[in-house]
């Protein structure tokens, strides 16, 4: 990343960023959390995605996400290299008009997505939804199609089975399709066949019907060495906890993600909740005057290890 010749004001940006950067790495999630966002620079359609190089931290695991006496896990924070995905239509190694109407030739039209976004350069948050698909994930596709936002969906594979029509849509709408075991089990209260018989359910689930799913996360963000032995995909939690499961309340929702979103930020939320749903529009639109780039958790952290655990991405430097 060089940003050569830098003038004054240019250093002091880049200074301040490197700040933020430091600071977001450091176990004290908060000071990054409450910091004003780095301002984006607008996303260049058509430019070459310059990779970020992987940085690995510790950090606190989030407070515990869902109902549940759930015990958090420490985890690590990683940004990797993106790589593409077949599963994934609006691939950002061949971002072009094109590509993305093709992507969405059996949804409705819907203003073009961030294919190609270099969140090196551009303020990305990624959001992330649980739980589904449910009674209200078809309103939640709708909603997105037409704000033309990109997700990541992380799926209970039962109810994959349940709604395998709508696993589909979500990946022909470009949205990323995660696994999230396969009837939402807290993993480390399990001996090591279940918990793995649970993690290969939930995927072979979602595959069967019709898409693969590339990441993985962890129901509670419970996890153990068991549980990366056999992820088979990195696993995923997130940076910003709306509790929206408790709250149930769409102001409170849209409120939390917009004061605590920061570049690089994952945002929990379950589509399985109304209120959620509805409080997405106002989401989209609040973080994108505020100069976020909403992207999928690969476009932000890239193709990690299986394994590797992600609570944050890419911030721009
Ligand atoms: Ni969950």
């Amino acid at each position: 990343m060089s940003l050569l010749p830098l003038g004054s004001w240019r250093a002091d940006r880049l200074l301040a960023a490197r700040l933020l950067a430091a600071l977001c790495v450091l176990p004290v999630l908060a000071s990054c959390a409450v910091t004003e966002p780095v301002r984006a620079v607008p996303a260049r359609p058509g430019a070459p995605a310059a990779h970020p190089t992987t940085t690995v931290a510790r950090t606190p695991t989030p407070t515990p996400s869902e109902p549940s006496n759930a015990t958090p896990s420490p985890a690590l924070t990683t940004a990797v290299t993106p790589a593409p995905s077949s599963s994934k239509p609006g691939a950002r190694s061949t971002p072009s008009p094109t590509t993305n109407a093709a992507a969405q030739a059996t949804t409705r039209p819907a203003p073009a997505r961030p294919g190609g976004t270099d969140c090196a350069k551009a303020a990305c948050v990624a959001l992330t939804f649980d739980d589904g698909p449910g009674p209200h994930t078809a309103t939640l596709l709708d909603s997105l199609d037409a704000n033309g936002a990109t997700v990541t969906f992380f799926l209970r594979g039962d109810h994959a089975e349940e709604h395998p029509a709508l696993v589909r849509r979500m990946a022909k709408a470009g949205h990323e399709v995660g696994s999230h075991t396969y009837s939402h089990p807290e993993l480390t209260r399990l001996d090591a066949a279940q918990q793995r018989s649970q993690i290969e359910r939930g995927v072979q689930a979602i595959t069967d019907a019709g898409v693969t799913p590339t990441l993985f996360r962890p129901p509670y963000g419970a996890y153990d060495a068991t549980t990366k032995r056999y992820a088979g995909a990195p696993l995923v939690l997130w940076g910003v906890d709306t509790r929206d499961w408790k709250t149930r309340s769409t102001e409170t929702t849209v409120t939390t993600v917009l004061n605590e979103a920061h570049a690089g930020s994952i945002v929990l939320m379950h589509d399985t909740h109304p209120t959620t749903v509805a409080a997405v529009p106002r989401i989209v639109a609040g973080l994108r005057e505020r100069g976020y780039t909403l992207v999928r958790v690969s476009d932000m952290v890239g193709d990690p290890a299986a394994g590797t655990v992600i609570t944050h991405g890419q911030h721009p430097a």
